[in-house]
């Protein structure tokens, strides 16, 4: 059981990283028309939102003895995505 909310609390904590990146996409999308990468980025959002609402659904956001994990994935996972940008 401990496995499965420490899976649940790393779920949340990716993909609240990922839906605020694909979001912050979309608006510069948006600004320059480019209307295929809006919408194949509105395509990986949508399932990027709902594994992050999962995430949060299961309880991945409650406890706070995972705050720290969630709070170094977070970090984590913005480091990743800020690298892949340069
Ligand atoms: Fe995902």
């Amino acid at each position: 059981m401990k496995i499965k909310f420490h899976a649940i609390a790393l779920t949340w904590a990716v993909e609240s990283v990922v839906t605020q990146h694909l979001e912050e996409q979309l608006v510069y999308l948006r600004r320059i028309d480019d209307h295929m990468a809006v919408a194949a980025v509105v395509s990986i959002l949508e399932d990027e939102q709902h594994h992050r609402d999962v995430g949060d659904s299961e309880g991945g956001t409650k406890n706070m003895l995972y705050a720290p994990l969630r709070w170094a994935v977070r970090l984590f996972t913005t480091t990743v995505i800020r690298f892949g940008m340069r």
